[in-house]
């Protein structure tokens, strides 16, 4: 095995690599603690603000109350329709950050990110991702750019709020993007340029189609249309000026050889600035485009910090202290969703994903203090929940690179940037506990429950897979340090249905504006400039055995707190999904090395999360037969190892 000897010299190179450590450095950028600190400019991505949490409510908040579920679907009115796979939220990334959080190019793509991948697919079944957004409308594909890169920049010469400069990227861009399928089920979605409508630039689709296949998603057609004007895009522009683009556009890919599959088009995506959804449906588009589109879309943020990043001269920057209760309550959620519930339906008659394609706390980067906090995971949970509930598929979380506060991934400035040194957002862990909440079996439905009289503090939803409850999620939005505002919560099913006992994991940090030391289960990424994508620590699933007598599981939430609790014994595969954290972990605690699929490793090897676990902790040499990308593995190399092959077969660099 001369292949695997050389590989694994590779292999040990890496772990060299990975050796380097910035823990405890002041890291670029970051404004020092002690009295030699020099103001430097903070980049907004590792900003220290700490917000005070909101005041312990009083009256106190009513922590003893009931949950009554029913356990079938034909029981219970108001459940969202079945969810299709691939996790509910997705990534949407500038295009002028691409080269920031994917990789350098198609044959050095970052490991981290890769990991992190890894674990939401390992949940959901697939990950969707978005590149695009503002700068897509000016992205131009370059046959070569200096030094054979992959991405460059130049001044797109606009005064749009949003300011970004115009994209340049070669054909690799779309082999970063294969490259990555080709190791993790990711689907894509890229966006054509709507700056020129009379001269329609298509080479994203042309290409995106020629190389990526069918893990080309869809192409967003128009992004935020309802600010074209404003921006400056269009004179002038109105829903129907955009239905009539969205004609033209068809006519001319119709025209076009180059673009063999004419019906992936995404849209209206309107920022539900200007424009509502409903004034773009007025103009006939669903019908009229239906056959056309592989989902609807909008665009949308609860707020924006566009004046503090764009305008300070102004002196108009908002108060995240201000702002951050608003997020910190189920009413941010329900007000967030309301305006797509027509949408929802109408996309469930059209037989169409409704698709959330951007969104984060706030638009021009989010704020300080709220964006990355552990408050931002409970409210990015409660938001992602009700989308679902108002019947949407996806939802796209933005990630913005180093000048943004909202990034669920961040890596680190590219002077410091060995593997294991990202940082990972709160809102990460809300991509996760989704994506395991509604699994892979595309029967998720779910319902907001509106427990404890509807008070706001306290939301619940309940998860319904295969027609039976699998699943309830419990919320506290409180910070109270004391215990009183601790709740209890206790769950029925009629007919004295609750079973002996139930499995429950928590989303724990000790205050809502805490940006650290965020554990799922128990386990954590990392604080900052520590992450490779991988969870540490062991799993920590709580049994909580209920009084079948009383017909009650009684489920403790601390304040602040979030409980996915596990009701369906049958659901072996619910816990199950939190055991392949469980076996990655393990394996990588004792490999400590770079890992990436472990999905690979289990169909590779044939057995699944539950009985890798078991040997994972002594026998090194049992991976055997096929991976995803068709590779024979030898069976005399560790996991780690075996993982890295399947990486190097693909031709990509492991850092
Ligand atoms: C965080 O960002 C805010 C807003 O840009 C800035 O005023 C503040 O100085 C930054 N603080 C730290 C500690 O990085
Ligand atoms: C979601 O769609 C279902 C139909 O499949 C409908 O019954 C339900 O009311 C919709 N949800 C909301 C919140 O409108
Ligand atoms: C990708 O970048 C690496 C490191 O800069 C370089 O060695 C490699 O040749 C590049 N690959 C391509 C396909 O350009
Ligand atoms: C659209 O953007 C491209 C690339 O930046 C530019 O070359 C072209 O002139 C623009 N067209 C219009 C009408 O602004
Ligand atoms: C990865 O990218 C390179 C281009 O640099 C390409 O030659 C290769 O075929 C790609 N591999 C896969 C699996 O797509
Ligand atoms: C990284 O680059 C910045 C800006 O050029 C510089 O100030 C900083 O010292 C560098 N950090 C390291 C670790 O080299
Ligand atoms: C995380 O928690 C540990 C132990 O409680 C503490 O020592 C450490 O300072 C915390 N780290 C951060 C970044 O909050
Ligand atoms: C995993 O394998 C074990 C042992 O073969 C089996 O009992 C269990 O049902 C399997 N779990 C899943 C989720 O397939």
């Amino acid at each position: 095995m001369v292949l695997v000897s050389a590989l694994i010299t590779v292999y040990l190179a890496t772990v060299a690599e990975a050796a380097v450590t910035v823990y405890g450095q002041i890291p670029f950028g970051q404004t020092a603690t002690g009295a030699a600190a020099q103001p430097t400019r903070v980049v907004n991505a590792f900003n220290d603000t700490v917000l005070n949490p909101p005041p312990i409510p009083n009256p106190p908040l009513p922590t003893a109350f009931p949950l009554a579920l029913q356990r079938d679907v034909a029981s219970t009115p108001g459940l969202s329709t079945p969810h299709v796979g691939g996790g509910f939220f997705g990534f949407s990334i500038e295009m002028s950050v691409i080269n920031q959080v994917l990789g350098k190019n198609s044959t050095h793509l970052y490991v981290p990110f890769l990991n992190l991948l890894s674990n939401l697919a390992e949940r959901a079944g697939s990950v969707v991702i978005r590149l695009g957004g503002n700068t897509q409308e000016f992205a131009t594909l370059v046959p070569e750019l200096p030094d054979g890169r992959t991405f460059g920049k130049e001044d797109s010469g606009t005064t749009q709020t949003t300011r970004t400069p115009a994209v340049l990227y070669t054909v690799d861009m779309f082999y970063m993007m294969s490259n990555i399928s080709a190791m993790l089920p990711v689907k894509w979605f890229l966006g054509i340029p709507f700056n020129d409508s009379t001269t329609w630039r298509l080479q994203i689709a042309e290409n995106a189609q020629r190389i990526l296949g069918d893990n080309l998603l869809g192409l967003q057609a128009g992004n935020e249309p309802d600010f074209y004007q404003q921006f400056g895009r269009r004179t002038e522009y109105s829903p129907q000026a955009y239905f009539t683009e969205i004609g033209q556009l068809i006519q001319t890919i119709d025209a076009n050889p180059n673009i063999p599959v004419k019906n992936k088009l995404v849209g209206p995506s309107v920022a539900t600035g200007p424009w509502t959804p409903e004034v773009v449906w007025e103009t006939g588009f669903i019908d009229t485009y239906k056959d056309r589109l592989y989902a609807l879309s909008v665009e949308h943020y609860p707020d924006n910090n566009c004046d503090a990043i764009f305008r300070p001269e102004l002196g108009r920057n908002k108060d995240p202290q201000e702002l951050f209760p608003g997020y910190l309550t189920h009413a941010s959620a329900v007000d967030l969703v309301r305006p797509y519930l027509n949408s929802g339906n109408l996309a469930v008659a059209a037989q169409k994903p409704l698709i959330m394609f951007e969104t984060n706390t706030a638009s021009c980067g989010g704020f300080q203090g709220i964006s990355d906090s552990y408050g931002a995971a409970l409210w990015a949970l409660d938001y992602g929940y009700q989308m679902a509930y108002g019947n949407f598929t996806h939802a796209l979380l933005h990630v913005g690179g180093q000048n943004v506060f909202y990034n669920p991934f961040t890596a680190p400035p590219t002077n410091m940037s060995t593997f294991n040194q990202w940082t990972v957002g709160a809102i990460f862990y809300s991509t996760m506990i989704l994506a395991e909440t509604f699994g892979q079996s595309n029967t998720a439905r779910i319902v907001d429950l509106n427990p404890n009289q509807g008070n706001p503090l306290t939301p619940a939803y309940g998860i319904y897979e295969r027609d039976v409850l699998s699943k309830v999620a419990l919320f506290n939005f409180v910070t109270d340090p004391s215990g009183n505002s601790d709740l209890k919560v206790a769950i029925s099913i009629p007919n004295a249905g609750v079973p002996g006992s139930v499995r429950v994991k928590y989303l724990e940090a000790a205050s809502v504006s805490q940006k650290f030391n965020i554990t799922w289960a128990g386990q954590t990424f990392g604080n900052r400039f520590e992450v490779d994508g991988r969870l540490r620590g062991d799993v920590n699933v709580v049994e909580i055995t209920c009084d079948r007598t009383a017909n009650a599981c009684v489920i403790p939430v601390k304040a602040p707190g979030f409980a996915l609790v596990f009701m369906d014994s049958a659901a072996a595969a619910s816990v199950g999904q939190a055991s392949h954290t469980f076996a990655t972990t393990a394996f990588t605690r004792l490999h400590n090395t770079v890992s990436v699929a472990s999905q690979v490793l289990e169909t590779s090897n044939g057995h699944n999360a539950t009985n890798r676990k078991k040997y994972g902790s002594s026998s090194k040499g049992s991976v055997v037969g096929n991976d995803a990308t068709g590779l024979t593995l030898s069976p005399v190399v560790a996991h780690g190892v075996a993982v890295l092959i399947a990486f190097a077969a693909a031709g990509v660099m492991l850092r």
